[in-house]
């Protein structure tokens, strides 16, 4: 069931994103599963703004990321764990014990896949946070990806590496062709989901994932199923609803 919030700018979008991550934070010991790109940027704003004014801790909070790209080193400063690092965890003094993203940079990434699936089935996430992909992803599980499936190793759709080449110095060779991600099922045990999409680019997704037909087609769809997942638009992106 989707609970949709339309609102008229991206900084209203992350406002309500926080709303709902200051409830998740009141627990005793919240389970954040975490997106990188441009979407949760304004939210993790707001997370750092408000760890700087009311020293909001972060030392009970578990985190599991989505995806890592495979052959990037850790410190490359394209990684996501780079991306997680500068945009979160080094500014709101979050406990590196407590952080989890899948291993991209070891020879055997079946191995980090298995190993990684292992460590989400330690905790439930409490709160995941998504953006989706203008072809309708979620993590890096594009479409015709099985429904049922676990963390695994992805291709990346020419789309996505077209839509990613803005952070490779607009080269699209140097955008990696595989990545880690947590599939379609292990998104779906989190408890709760926020997905946050803007701009007209994803107004065609956003659509797929609430009214078009349940398909792998449109891997967002999937979200149909969840009895608790809030959508947070601006007008842009809920022009097709
Ligand atoms: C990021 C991720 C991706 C992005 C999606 C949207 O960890 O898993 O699915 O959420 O590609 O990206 P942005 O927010 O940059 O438009």
């Amino acid at each position: 069931m989707f609970n949709i919030i339309i609102t008229d700018s991206y900084d209203k979008v992350s406002s309500e994103a926080f709303r709902i991550m200051k409830e998740e934070l009141k627990k005793e010991a919240p389970v954040l599963g975490l997106a990188t790109g441009s979407s949760p940027i304004g939210l993790y704003k707001k997370m750092i703004a408000d760890h700087n004014a009311n020293g909001t801790s972060y030392d009970n909070v578990t985190t599991y990321n989505l995806d890592e790209y495979i052959g990037l080193p850790r410190e490359h400063d394209q990684s996501y764990w780079t991306f997680m690092h500068e945009n979160l965890f080094d500014q709101i003094e979050m406990p590196e014990e407590n952080v989890h993203l899948p291993d991209g940079t070891g020879t055997d990434p079946e191995a980090s896949c298995r190993k990684y699936e292992e460590e989400l089935s330690v905790r439930q996430i409490g709160l995941q946070i998504l953006g989706i992909g203008s072809d309708g992803h979620i993590g890096f599980n594009e479409p015709g990806t099985p429904f049922d499936s676990l963390t695994h190793i992805a291709e990346l759709t020419e789309q996505t590496r077209r839509d990613n080449a803005r952070f490779f110095d607009d080269n699209i060779d140097l955008v990696p062709k595989e990545s880690i991600t947590m599939g379609l099922a292990s998104i779906m045990k989190a408890a709760k989901i926020i997905v946050i999409a803007t701009g007209r680019n994803k107004a065609d997704a956003v659509y797929g994932m609430i009214k078009g037909p349940k398909t792998e087609e449109c891997p967002a769809s999937i979200l149909q199923d969840h009895d608790d997942v809030t959508v947070i638009l601006d007008e842009e992106a809920a022009a097709r609803l």
